[in-house]
């Protein structure tokens, strides 16, 4: 192998479309191996919500580029149940978690120079002892020679009921039609478009939830990187 990041730094990718829960199971597995955890979606949020604040359009692909560049992030771990997100100065870790910002993010990651703009950031998170990454294109172009890939799929209503369940708890009113909707939507923008798409990487491992517990899905996960060069 030669001597790239991910060969140096332990890498594991966690890829997949929105609501499939790799966000939890990347929380999850970070804690369990002691290594750090990259959420790549934040970062896209955090443009989306940076875009906003600047009046941006997400169609203005000059502006954004500049912008990426000096979008002033900062992941606060020191909270172990929680990782804070910190936007110039401000704490904005619950201001990104909505579906306008998700939409929007998702917009805007279909531009190519704005991924190029936040590759290094990304790949800046591998740090020792490991890196767990999750997002869409981790196994495919951010960490193309991570040793474990994995690929979490479920089906669109599984994922948009998973996702209603945990608003409804929330006290939140939503209707479960508006839901499936953004989801379809947003996996058909990421999966279709040209830089990056949302897809499995040749070498992933393809584990589909749908029927599976969070700790079924984690026992599965850790089964294969016990097999693996983590080991
Ligand atoms: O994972 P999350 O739902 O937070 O991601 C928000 C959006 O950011 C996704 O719908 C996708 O368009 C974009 N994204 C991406 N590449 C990643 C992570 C997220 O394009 N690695």
């Amino acid at each position: 192998m030669t001597d790239t990041l991910e060969s140096v730094v332990k890498v594991v990718t966690l890829d997949g479309p929105s609501g499939v829960g790799k966000g939890t199971m990347a929380q999850i597995l970070a804690k369990d191996l002691g290594y750090h955890l990259l959420d790549s979606g934040a970062i896209y949020r955090l443009a989306a919500l940076a875009s906003i604040q600047q009046n941006i359009s997400p169609e203005d692909e000059d502006k954004l580029v500049e912008m990426c560049t000096q979008l002033d992030i900062t992941f606060d771990a020191s909270d172990e149940s929680k990782v804070q997100v910190i936007l110039g100065g401000e704490n904005v870790t619950s201001r990104i978690r909505n579906e306008d910002i998700a939409q929007r993010a998702s917009l805007i990651a279909a531009i190519g120079p704005v991924r190029a703009a936040l590759l290094q950031r990304q790949r800046d998170f591998a740090q020792e002892p490991g890196l767990v990454a999750d997002g869409r294109d981790m196994g495919t172009v951010v960490f193309p020679e991570a040793p474990v890939k994995f690929y979490l799929t479920a089906a669109a209503q599984v994922r948009a009921q998973r996702r209603f369940d945990e608003l409804q708890a929330n006290g939140l009113d939503v209707e479960f039609n508006a839901i499936l909707h953004e989801i379809q939507e947003r996996d058909t923008r990421d999966s279709q478009r040209k830089v990056a798409p949302l897809k499995p990487a040749d070498d992933a491992i393809v584990i589909d939830t749908s029927d599976l517990s969070i700790d079924a899905v984690k026992q599965e996960i850790l089964s294969h990187l016990n097999k693996s060069v983590l080991a």
